[in-house]
């Protein structure tokens, strides 16, 4: 199966109120624990590679690896560039394949991340490519996006509306709250000001830093309507735990399969974990 949009998968989400799991990826097992997740739980899934992934794997590794999973896939799959940061990236992207892209022009002031995220949108749109873009900053480090705490700032609904009507972006994403990477305390999410956004956009709304949410929060803000969620910290902590277990029972273990093999297994079941938690599952 070919790649399909942000726009294909999150209608029906809108429609029936689920989001569909975004998820970091950096190398085959990554991808095939994301792809194999989606199949067992008939799943819509969205594959994103970030900035550190892109340089740690290269742009040809990443598209072809996720070709690879999704040329057997049944479910749809979306190969989605993570917070990009200028126009010639994502043009690049649109070269190598992706089927969207996000520009993340939130460290700018608001006319100029308007100006620079439709420059993407014109193009994108016109080569069938959907587009997220972000208003407001969203805590914690990203490569090349360094937001201290106290410089994170909330989407402010009113902006949000003009963003989304000037970028005309197909999918928005807001800083209500969650930050990346692990949390020191509980995150305390802005429902009210989530609702705000909604109503005033009408847009597909994404919720980055979703690792360490606590479920009752990603379901009130699936009802309100959040459509995708980012995870990327949650499946590196699965990921890892189970490699340093295997490397603990057995310290003289010398054949990755048998180290990354388990890893895989474990980041699997959080994926499945969290499809079931957004919704998702099911529904492809
Ligand atoms: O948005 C942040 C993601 O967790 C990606 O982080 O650039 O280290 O791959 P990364
Ligand atoms: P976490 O690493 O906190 O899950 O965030 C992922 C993310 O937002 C990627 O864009
Ligand atoms: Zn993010």
């Amino acid at each position: 199966m070919s790649f399909v949009t942000l726009n294909e998968v999150l209608a029906d989400a809108q429609k029936r109120h689920y989001a569909v799991g975004a998820f970091n990826t950096n190398n085959m097992e990554i991808v095939q624990a994301i792809v194999e997740a989606a199949e067992e739980e008939r799943a819509p899934v969205i594959l994103q590679a970030s900035q550190g992934a892109l340089k740690y794997a290269g742009i040809r590794y990443i598209t072809a690896m996720i070709q690879a999973a999704a040329q057997n896939a049944t479910v749809p799959v979306v190969l989605h560039l993570d917070h990009g940061t200028s126009f010639a990236q994502a043009m690049q992207c649109l070269r190598h394949g992706f089927s969207s892209v996000m520009f993340d022009g939130s460290k700018y002031p608001l006319a100029e991340n308007i100006a620079l995220t439709r420059q993407v949108v014109e193009v994108a749109h016109a080569m069938g490519v959907s587009v997220e873009g972000e208003l407001g900053r969203i805590g914690g480090t990203e490569d090349d996006i360094s937001v201290e705490e106290k410089d994170a700032f909330f989407t402010d609904p009113e902006e949000a509306a003009d963003f989304v009507a000037a970028t005309e972006v197909d999918a928005l994403a807001v800083a209500i709250g969650t930050a990346h990477g692990p949390y020191k305390g509980e995150p305390v999410l802005d429902f009210a000001r989530l609702k705000a956004i909604k109503e005033k956009t009408g847009a597909a709304l994404v919720l980055h830093g979703a690792s360490g949410v606590p479920a009752e929060s990603i379901k009130k803000a699936i009802e309100i309507g959040v459509c995708k969620i980012n995870i990327d910290t949650e499946l590196r902590q699965a990921f890892t735990r189970a490699a340093k277990g295997v490397l603990a029972e057995n310290p003289d273990e010398i054949d990755p399969r048998k180290i990354l093999g388990p890893a895989k297994e474990a980041m699997k079941a959080v994926i499945k974990e969290k499809m079931r938690l957004f919704g998702c599952s099911g529904k492809a």
